[in-house]
């Protein structure tokens, strides 16, 4: 009986002490996103059993098994894109290969601009530059003097056009020429810059680092530094920079340590948020609301057509105000990392756009005025690297670079022509104007009869295809040959600067329609119909088969 009753009394404690860790464990599941994004060790196990596949030249052609008429279409068609290549482009292809053996990153984004197993084949064929020599106005002039309409965006640093940069870095300079790189002692114009970044955060401190990546790594340090507690909450999908903890799953070799991957947007994240005592803070990245939950959209994973964007301001405003509630609830940190979207939106960034007030906010890009550069502004209590109570217990936090008087001169430069009645006119009916660009290429892709549209938040696109199809990445090929420059991550990320005239996105519209065309006139997209998860279904069977 005794006996009886300390085994209930022990099965009792160990299922008290057991339910809620089970339970809390169990809303930590029912939070993450269903897709592989949204489970970042089980991304990584899959990323790494997933086998190599390179297609030969039969199967390049008809991976979607097309009927023999299409694919002999394809073949010259491709012929004739890799003979333009070579003509037109041969100086920048030839110095780019030659650099590729020296220069890693080369290797790396030549070998990821397509979905893997066209990639060899791709590679071997058609070569493509990445050198220029000069830019002006919305154009990059590659080393054969061909002229190219930019919509790369310089990963997002050029928000104003380039000779703005170029003034600014002019201008920079000049303003710190009598100090030159001194490092360590401040320029005055450091100050100057603080008071203005602490105008436009509307937050109390500032520090300043090298890229977005180290902004971001100081954030969610000091947040865990104030709050004691572990954990960072990143929202699935967004990128934070390549640093371990913003960057779980594939491309960090370490499993994931102290990081919850949640889904953006959703009621079960912020029962998370509102239930564990371990969440220092959480990153908002707002490019996320373009496409939430869904990482960056580079062609290289552009196997069908299911692409799609859904950018809704209203919604995405009240998921920020909810998160806003739940961080203030719960002392959590809530951090925007504004490295990408800060001036773009809003002279005020994000905070501004959508009107929800965060703890801390990191820029980059292009508040460098063209420099490398990444600030953190902050309320107080969570810009402080010391505890006066106890002098050892630090925040470390250093860096050679930070402050570098030219850098500061381009950001002051850069604030300062913020402020102009000149840049003020182009936020000025900001969304309305790219949004009516946007309806302007749809329309004109829908009235041409292609399979293409674009999903818009502000100044940054994205391509999306309208009927399932295996060949959607050669579209970049095409938009290049028709001289519309892309980044290497291909048709899922345009990026205009704000100084686009009518004009200019004309020549947007006619090139990308006319690129369409010749790529529609190519078969590409005249593979047998099937679904997106058709598609999928087979590749995946390919892939594990290793055929090819
Ligand atoms: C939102 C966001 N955070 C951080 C970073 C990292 O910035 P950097 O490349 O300057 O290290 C990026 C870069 O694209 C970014 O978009």
């Amino acid at each position: 009986m005794n006996e009886t009753f300390v085994l209930s009394a022990v099965a009792f404690a160990v299922l008290a002490l057991t339910l809620p860790l089970a339970r809390r464990r169990l809303q930590l599941s029912q939070a993450k996103h269903r897709s592989l994004a949204g489970h970042s060790r089980m991304a990584k196990r899959v990323a790494s059993l997933l086998p190599g596949l390179s297609y030969d030249e039969q199967r390049f052609f008809d991976a979607d098994g097309a009927a023999a008429g299409t694919v002999a279409r394809r073949r010259a068609g491709f012929e004739q894109l890799c003979a333009l290549y070579r003509t037109r482009y041969p100086r920048s292809a030839a110095m780019t290969a030659e650099a590729a053996q020296g220069l890693s990153d080369l290797q790396f984004t030549g070998a990821y601009r397509v979905p893997f197993p066209f990639s060899a084949y791709l590679r071997q064929h058609l070569k493509t530059g990445s050198f220029v020599q000069a830019a002006s106005g919305v154009t990059l002039t590659d080393l054969d003097g061909n002229t190219f309409i930019d919509l790369t965006g310089s990963y997002g640093v050029n928000v104003f056009g380039m000779d703005f940069y170029r003034q600014t870095i002019a201008e920079g300079s000049a303003m710190v020429q009598s100090l030159g790189p001194v490092l360590g002692s401040l320029h005055p114009v450091v100050a100057s810059n603080v008071q203005r970044l602490r105008q436009i955060s509307g937050l109390d401190e500032v520090s300043f680092h090298m890229s977005g990546t180290e902004a971001v790594m100081q954030a969610v340090r000091l947040a865990r530094y104030h709050t004691r507690r572990t954990h960072l909450v990143r929202l699935c999908g967004a990128y934070h920079g390549w640093w371990e903890d913003v960057q779980p799953g594939p491309g960090n070799p370490l499993m994931p340590r102290q990081t919850y991957t949640l889904e953006e947007m959703d009621a079960d994240t912020l029962k998370v948020l509102r239930t564990r005592k371990d969440i220092a803070c959480v990153l908002v990245n707002p490019l996320q609301a373009l496409h939430p939950n869904k990482p960056a959209p580079g062609d290289s994973s552009l196997v069908d057509s299911s692409r799609r964007t859904s950018f809704d301001r209203e919604r995405y405003t009240a998921w920020l105000e909810a998160l806003r509630q739940v961080c203030t609830e719960r002392g959590i940190v809530l951090i925007f990392d504004e490295v990408f979207m800060g001036f773009r939106l809003a002279p005020g960034g994000a905070q501004q756009y959508f009107g929800v007030k965060a703890d801390m906010v990191t820029y980059g890009k292009t508040l460098g005025g063209g420099l490398p550069v990444g600030v953190v502004c902050g309320r107080k209590d969570l810009m402080k690297r010391f505890r006066e109570e106890r002098p050892a217990d630090i925040c470390f936090a250093r860096g050679t670079f930070n402050a570098h008087p030219y850098v500061m001169g381009a950001m002051s430069a850069f604030l300062d022509r913020l402020d102009s009645a000149e840049v003020h006119a182009l936020y000025d009916g900001l969304d309305a104007r790219w949004d009516a660009r946007a309806a302007q290429l749809n329309s004109a892709l829908q009235s041409a009869g292609l399979p293409v549209q674009v999903g818009h938040m502000s100044t940054v696109w994205t391509v999306t295809y309208t009927q399932p199809a295996r060949y959607n990445w050669m579209l970049q090929f095409y938009l290049r040959a028709h001289g519309l420059a892309l980044s290497w991550v291909g048709s899922g990320r345009l990026i205009f600067s704000l100084n686009f005239t009518d004009a200019d996105f004309a020549q947007v519209v006619e090139r990308f329609v006319a690129a369409g065309q010749q790529m529609q006139a190519d078969g590409w997209w005249d593979g047998p119909v099937q679904t997106d998860r058709a598609i999928r279904r087979s590749l995946m069977r390919e892939v594990f088969m290793r055929r090819g």
